[in-house]
């Protein structure tokens, strides 16, 4: 069975050498489903579901599995896998103690998504309990529960199961069909593209006039830019994956050449990680083909948990290892004076001629119904954001 296999096709190296592919097709797919229905079972939400597809189609490389206790620590306290890869969030599968002893290391388990549907096979190796405050401290820089990460990390079972995964069926991504591809595709797309160097873009807003600013100036030095938004689970108040696809579409039609630009989805949860997640994201970039990606201000970060250029910071120290060029930029801003989009580095007016607004007031302003200033956002995207918010 083949389970690692390296394209031929590949431009840039997918992280820890070989793109993994841990998905079953044809018949070997047929014998696993049936005998899943021998293994004791477990139902896992769908944040598990989508780390399980994200092993499973080599976004996740190298990991092939749900991280055992030695690879777990290792990542926590030195951002490395035990083998000395780098890699900065540790991929778990957290089940209570009652789950966790009714399943016997060396067995497999199958397991299945909340919508009663078999997804894939856990060979289970180990189980083991782990510190959440450790893990909390360390991953998130913060015990504190106010931070969305932590709190689910709160909220988890006391035990993690590890082992090496099989993927059956893969999750539906409802709506956004047309823009789902794998590490296998996109990489095969950039190819027939002719795109050598390719810009990957992690967002999980909308677009708006800044994050257009710090694409189209990576997109003078490369051939392609990746817009790969993150659908997964975000929280509450972020603004549904839906609508902004809606948005993505709009301003990549009205102000994107067409051949330069391709919009896939990143079906992952947002873990609110900032620095540490400025370096999962970094390497699933480098997966999916891109050969370099894009940290602006406060990447992946939520509330004041992390300093403007903390994720810039904490991933410049793994610029050698990460295998994937880094874009850092500052924060951008509309200035009235230049007339002009610009940052700290290109403009000498005072604060006050700057054009900000912050998230919560972007909401606030869209729930209204209210325009947002052309400065800040593009119409075409403001109308689609207001319909949407306003539909409830
Ligand atoms: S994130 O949580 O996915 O990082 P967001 O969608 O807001 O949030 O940001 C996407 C990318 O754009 C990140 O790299 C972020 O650092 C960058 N970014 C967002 N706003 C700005 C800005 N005003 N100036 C510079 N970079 C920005």
């Amino acid at each position: 069975m083949t389970t690692v296999i390296e394209k031929q096709r590949e431009t840039i190296t997918a992280h820890g050498g070989t793109l993994v592919n841990r998905e079953l097709t044809g018949s070997e797919r047929d014998k696993a489903i049936e005998a899943a229905k021998n293994y004791p079972s477990l139902t896992i939400n769908k944040w598990g579901i989508s780390d399980l597809e994200l092993i499973a189609i080599g976004g996740f490389s190298p990991l092939t599995g749900f991280l055992g206790e030695k690879d777990y620590l290792s990542v926590v306290e030195n951002v490395h896998l035990a083998d000395g890869t780098v890699w900065s969030i540790p991929i778990t599968l957290a089940v209570t103690e009652q789950e966790a002893d009714k399943l016997t290391v060396g067995s497999s388990v199958s397991l299945y998504g909340e919508d009663g549907i078999l997804y894939g096979i856990l060979e289970l190796q180990e189980k083991f309990y782990y510190d959440k405050q450790k893990e909390a401290q360390s991953v998130y820089g913060t015990t504190d529960d106010s931070h969305p990460g932590v709190k689910k990390l709160y909220e988890k079972g006391e035990v993690y199961l590890a082992g090496p995964i099989q993927l059956v069926n893969r999750p539906e991504h409802e709506g956004f069909e047309d823009f789902y591809l794998d590490p296998i595709e996109t990489r095969q797309l950039f190819a027939d593209l002719g795109w050598k160097t390719v810009v990957g873009f992690q967002t999980r807003n909308p677009v708006h006039r800044a994050h257009e600013y710090i694409q189209k100036i990576a997109l003078e030095s490369v051939d392609g830019l990746l817009l790969n938004p993150l659908v997964g689970e975000t929280k509450s108040d972020d603004i549904p994956a839906d609508i902004r696809m809606e948005s993505y579409q709009a301003i990549l039609k009205h102000y994107y050449p067409k051949d330069r630009t391709r919009l896939v989805i990143y079906p992952a949860a947002m873990r609110y990680a900032g620095p540490r997640e400025a370096v999962l994201h970094a390497l699933v970039r480098k997966n999916y083909g891109c050969t370099h990606f894009i940290v602006g201000r406060d990447h992946a970060g939520v509330g004041d948990f992390y300093g403007t250029y903390e994720a810039q910071e904490f991933i410049s120290q793994f610029e050698d290892e990460l295998g994937i060029q880094i874009f850092k930029f500052e924060h951008a801003f509309y200035c009235s004076k230049c007339e002009n989009m610009a940052t700290q580095k290109t403009c000498p007016h005072d604060k006050s001629d700057h054009v900000h607004l912050s998230g919560t007031k972007v909401r606030e302003k869209l729930r209204n119904g209210e325009p947002l200033p052309r400065q800040f956002s593009r119409p075409e995207v403001a109308e689609i954001l207001i319909k949407g918010l306003q539909r409830g």
